[in-house]
Formats: C-alpha cells, sequence, structure tokens
C-alpha cells in the first residue's frame, strides 16, 4: 500500500526536481529499484536537507532529550512532511517563529518504527522538542563495568541501517542525504565524539553547572545513518597529519600500535580511487560490546577492540571503513536491498588498500579466506531467490543472505577487473567515485554507468562478464576469480595431517595470524571426540585465547560437538564480547544441537543480553526463536 503510494508520488516528482538551482541538494532517486521499503517517507513531496540537534544527555534515566532542527525541501503544494520515529516522547512541533504545528504518530510498524505526520502550514524550518527512550534501539548505554576503566559510565550509538529513528526524528533513509550540526551537552567528567568535524576542541566547554557542551558540524549531505556519536572517558592520540584514535585511556598504546599504519592507508586508497573528501581520518575504539567489526562513521570510523590482537593481522577492518568514505559515504546505496553496492565495493577495495601496503600474498589470504566465507554462505542461502550481489529480502533489512552482499559483491567486481585489465578498471573505478560523489545509487544505475563508460557496447566484452547473472541471479556465475594463499595453503597442509590423526602436538601455531587460525579451526571437521577436542584445547589454548576471532572459532568447533568442558570459556566470551558476527555463530550453533543447546543457548542469553546493544540482542532473540540462521 505505502509502496504504491510512493510511486504514485514518484511521478510527479520531475518537476520538483527540475526547478532546483544547481546549489541544491541532490534529488532523491525516483527510478523502481530506488524505492525504499524501510522509510515512512515521501520525499518527493517533502525531504530533510539539514538536521539541526541539541541534546542533553542523561546516564540516569538513560535518555537524550532537546530539540532537532529541521530545514525542509518541499514542493509548493506540500501540505505535511513525513519523517521517521520509533519510540520517541514528543513534546511539541513548532515553525522557526515558535508557532504550533499539528502533528500526529501513526501506528507502530515492528520494523519501522512509526510515520511522523507534520503539517508545514508553509514552514521550510520545524523544531522538534522530544526525548528518547531508554530503550532507543540505536544506544547502548554502559554501565561502568562495561568498560575498560570500569570507573566511568559510556554510552554510543549505531544508525545503519535503520535504528537512528530512535535518537533524530528525520527521514531515515540511505536516500536522502542531509547536512547536519549537533551540540551534545554530557557529564563534566567525559568527552563527546561524533562523525563530523569538531568546533569545540577535544575537551569542549565547560558549562557553570559542571555539565561539558560540544559542538559538531558536517557540512557534506550524508545519509543519515552515518549520523553517530559516542560520550566516555576518551582520550586522544594523533597518529598522523589527518589521522588519530580516540578510546579509553588503558587501550590507547595497544591502539595507537595496531593501526600505525592508517595514514599510509588513507593514502594509497586516495592514490587508487581519487582523492579523501572528509578532511581528517580518526577512529574510535569502542568497549566489547560494539555490534560490529567496524562502522564506518564519517571522519570517525567506529572500531570494536576485538580486532587488537597485536599483530596487526585485523587491519582489514580498518581498510574496510576507511574505503567506505568512497563505497557507502560517497557514493551509497539507495537502499538497503543495494547494500551490496556499500559492502561489495568496500570489500574489494578493502582489498586493494591491503595489497598496496602489504603485498599481493597479504591481499591473497583475505581474498581466500573470504572466499570460503562465499561458499558457507552460498551453501546457506544461495539457493534462495534475490541472492545475487543484489539480495532483495524483505523485514529485518540488516538481515541480508549471510554476507553474500560482501563476498559476491567483492567477487563480481575481482571478476571485471580481471576480465578488462586492472588499469581500465581502476580508472573506470575513480571516475565511477567522482560522477556520483554525494549521491544514491542502485544496482541498475551502477550497470547502466558501466555500459556507458567501460563497455561502451563491445557485445564480446558484455558477454563474457553475465553482468545480471551476478547482479539478480542466485548461485555462483562460472568467471568467478578464486585468489589462493600460498600461507594459507600450508595451514591446509598442517590441517590435513592433523586430520589424519596427527597429534595435535605437532600443530605448531607460533607467529600464526589470526587468518591462519581460522583456515586452521574452521577446516576441522565437526566430528571430533571429547578426547580429540580435549588434546586440541590443551595444545593450542583455545579456551583461554586472548584472540576473539580464535576463541569463536573454537567455540562454534566445541559447541558442534557438544563438547561440555568448554562451556565456561563460552559464558565468559558471550558475556564480554557483543560483536554480532563472533557471537551470532555460537547461538545459531547452539540451536542446532536439539535441546541440550537450546537449553544452554537460552540460559547464556538471560544473562547476557544486558550486555548487548539493543540490535544484536534482537538478532539473538530471533536465533533463539528460530526465525533467522547466524548470516
Ligand atoms: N557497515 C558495516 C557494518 C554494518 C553492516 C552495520 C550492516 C549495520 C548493518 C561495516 O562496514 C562492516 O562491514 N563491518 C564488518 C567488518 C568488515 C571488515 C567485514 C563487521 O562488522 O564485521
Ligand atoms: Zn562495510
Amino acid at each position: 500500500m505505502r509502496i504504491l503510494l510512493a510511486a504514485a508520488l514518484m511521478a510527479t516528482a520531475a518537476p520538483l526536481a527540475a526547478a532546483q538551482p544547481a546549489s541544491s541538494p541532490a534529488p532523491v532517486l525516483t527510478t523502481p529499484e530506488a524505492v525504499d521499503i524501510w522509510t515512512h517517507a515521501a520525499p518527493e513531496v517533502a525531504r530533510v536537507t539539514h538536521v539541526g540537534l541539541d541534546l542533553d544527555v542523561d546516564f540516569t534515566s538513560k535518555t537524550l532529550g532537546g530539540t532537532a532542527t529541521l530545514d525542509i525541501q518541499a514542493r509548493p503544494d506540500a501540505k505535511d512532511i513525513v519523517l521517521d520515529v520509533d519510540d520517541l516522547d514528543i513534546a511539541s512541533i513548532t515553525d522557526a517563529q515558535g508557532k504550533a504545528l499539528q502533528w500526529t504518530v501513526g501506528a507502530d510498524d515492528p520494523e519501522l518504527g512509526s510515520a511522523l505526520t507534520v503539517q508545514l502550514d508553509g514552514a521550510r524550518q520545524i523544531i522538534i522538542a522530544y526525548r528518547t527512550k531508554p530503550g532507543a534501539t540505536a544506544l547502548q548505554w554502559l554501565p561502568p563495568e562495561m568498560t575498560a576503566g570500569k570507573k566511568k559510565p559510556y554510552l554510543f550509538s549505531q544508525g545503519q541501517p535503520i535504528n537512528n529513528r530512535s535518537w533524530i526524528p528525520t527521514q531515515d533513509s540511505p536516500g536522502i542525504r542531509q547536512t547536519w550540526d549537533a551540540t551534545l551537552t554530557v557529564p563534566g567528567d567525559l568527552v563527546a565524539v561524533m562523525s563530523a568535524e569538531k568546533l569545540s576542541g577535544d575537551k569542549g566547554e565547560a558549562l557553570a553547572d559542571g555539565r561539558r557542551r560540544f559542538r559538531f558540524r558536517m557540512d557534506k549531505p550524508v545519509p543519515p545513518y552515518l549520523i553517530a556519536f559516542a560520550v566516555g572517558d576518551l582520550k586522544f592520540r594523533s597518529l598522523g597529519p589527518r589521522s588519530g584514535v580516540w578510546t579509553e585511556a588503558s587501550m590507547l598504546d595497544a591502539a595507537a600500535s595496531e593501526f600505525a599504519d592508517v595514514e599510509k592507508m588513507i593514502d594509497a586508497a586516495s592514490d587508487l580511487y581519487g582523492p579523501y573528501r572528509w578532511g581528517r581520518y580518526d577512529m574510535l575504539v569502542l568497549p566489547p560490546s560494539f555490534p560490529y567489526g567496524g562502522m564506518e562513521n564519517p571522519m570517525l570510523t567506529f572500531l570494536t577492540p576485538t580486532i587488537i590482537t597485536g599483530d596487526r593481522s585485523n587491519t582489514d577492518v580498518v581498510a574496510h571503513e576507511l574505503a567506505h568514505s568512497w563505497s557507502g559515504n560517497l557514493v551509497t546505496n539507495a537502499t538497503w536491498s543495494d547494500s551490496w553496492l556499500n559492502e561489495g565495493f568496500t570489500t574489494y577495495f578493502e582489498n586493494r588498500i591491503m595489497e598496496a601496503l602489504y603485498g599481493k600474498e597479504r591481499a591473497a589470504m583475505y581474498a581466500d579466506l573470504d572466499w570460503d566465507g562465499m561458499m558457507r554462505d552460498l551453501k546457506t542461502f544461495g539457493g534462495k531467490s534475490g541472492t545475487g550481489a543484489r539480495t532483495r529480502l524483505h523485514g529485518d533489512p540488516g538481515a541480508t543472505g549471510g554476507q553474500l552482499d560482501y563476498f559476491k559483491g567483492s567477487n563480481f567486481l575481482r571478476m571485471i577487473e580481471k576480465t578488462v585489465g586492472r588499469d581500465r578498471w581502476d580508472a573506470y573505478l575513480r571516475s565511477y567515485f567522482d560522477r556520483h560523489a554525494f549521491q544514491p545509487q542502485t544496482t541498475a544505475g551502477f550497470l547502466s554507468d558501466l555500459r556507458k563508460n567501460l563497455i561502451k557496447g563491445d557485445a564480446k566484452l558484455e558477454l563474457s562478464l553475465q553482468l545480471d547473472r551476478w547482479a539478480y541471479a542466485a548461485g555462483l556465475p562460472d568467471n568467478a576469480v578464486h585468489i589462493t594463499s600460498e600461507t594459507l595453503a600450508v595451514i591446509d597442509r598442517t590441517l590435513a595431517a592433523y586430520k589424519n590423526g596427527g597429534p595435535a602436538s605437532a600443530v605448531q601455531t607460533e607467529g600464526w595470524s589470526t587468518q591462519e587460525w581460522l583456515r586452521f579451526l574452521n577446516g576441522i571437521p565437526r566430528n571430533q571426540s571429547a578426547a580429540r577436542l580435549a588434546e586440541l584445547d590443551r595444545a593450542l589454548g583455545l579456551s583461554n585465547s586472548n584472540n576473539a576471532y580464535v576463541r569463536s572459532a573454537w567455540l562454534e568447533l566445541a559447541i558442534a560437538n557438544r563438547y561440555e568442558p568448554a562451556l565456561p570459556s563460552l559464558h565468559e566470551f558471550a558475556t564480554r564480547v557483543g560483536r554480532g558476527l563472533l557471537i551470532r555463530p555460537l547461538y545459531a550453533g547452539l540451536m542446532e544441537q536439539g535441546d541440550w543447546g537450546a537449553k544452554i543457548a537460552r540460559t547464556l542469553f538471560t544473562e547476557a543480553r544486558p550486555t548487548y546493544h539493543p540490535s544484536t540482542a534482537a538478532q539473538i532473540e530471533r536465533i533463539i526463536e528460530g526465525s533467522e540462521s547466524a548470516g
């Protein structure tokens, strides 16, 4: 119903777009693929162009309260503007002069939240006074025990895909770009950071009441899922002229050493695909409950501490989030069905950055592991329709076909590179980012750009690429590129000896990178005896491993074999680490083990749930209730 309405509105969109002066925001795309089913907004009628936030952060009530001032561009005949909200307490809405405007909040959709419809009465700026709820899905409020310092509370937001409507009343669609500014007022002993330019220094401004005020500005139009903040006992260390890292004091040395190459990564990325357009590139290392490996918040990538393993073997995650500064933040998926345009492009680009810094073999190691991941995901999800690189799934936009948007999407681009040659491909991709900078993109839009600017009517090339199969069909086209790694081939030989009954003590793990560990552990068949698992754990120290990837892979193996001596390690891990990629497979594995596993999963989740970000808690609840696999 809502989609039909949006389609009807689109028919009238052209005159508005044509009438805009050149300086106005890029028009929202109106092709059928660009219709976003995860927003209530009707941007063709009225759209938000700028968000101004002024919020007070209250750790006692676990709420943010204050105002959102929205600048609006609307058709002359527009009566109202429709915004996305999820469980906000709205006190009042006025125009810029303080005149009250009429508004209604529609029914609450479990996935989308509600439509907030505001009568404009000619207004082109509106001011919403509101407060968030303690359960806001974007926000995780951490008690001091869940931080590294254990003394002060912590708070952070995670907007992607559609969580930001739980703390910002705006049009929460990746195709509706908005500039923004924000003032955050926080307890005097804490520091606020945001995905934007700092206007009030590293320490903010001290207020008479003992609190501190931090001001920020993002003057480039961004999709609203990229508005992000964190508040905690944070310190900063510079790493280069454009880069540095924020984290708690006790983490600062380890973080600075792990990410020492970041400035080189920015150079390599710019050499490949054009200038870095965001000014600074800082990183924030969060507490271990952070739900992702990383999140590409502009100017301030958010990172899980689980990538800090002391050997820099997981800095591909930094390369990945940095690459999003082009694919994702500059050229953005118009809707979450096109997430491969963000994640597949970025996974490809990330690998090119790693190759530029560390050479072909290291890049091959990551690519080879991604191939393994793709094979796993194709088995689980690949038969379903809508599992081309473009995943057309409904319901939760965060639940794509495993990570096929990453794996299949990046392989798609690698196949084009191999077919046309690296020089031609790189020149094309660089021009692509220039042509579409600060705009939304769809799969059809990408394919048509590719045909116009790279293929240029070459029928033989067109035939050999199989573009539409890659983009839209299930399964894997036969021109996929499997890059294999020498380093991992060595691991495969060690693994073969072990699988043949060789002793665990013969497995020499000294100096293994995370990737070598993963190749070994994921390759062990899921039918091990308790004695064999005990021997492995004793020889390799798996239950006590400080590498979270190793712990997670080991626990997956242990769970698949119902190996109970590993349960204390599982408990310690799953109540401390909240990164979805490392804990979802554990819950999913437990649920595959009948009553034995289901009981453990339920007990564990009851205890661990308060330590998880709301979006991760919801995903795990769905795994336990049986409506989702680990993807
Ligand atoms: N943008 C994603 C994180 C994300 C995905 C948030 C989907 C919400 C919904 C981020 O760039 C990412 O891909 N993170 C990965 C790391 C990457 C190296 C594979 C992660 O979280 O593991
Ligand atoms: Zn990503």
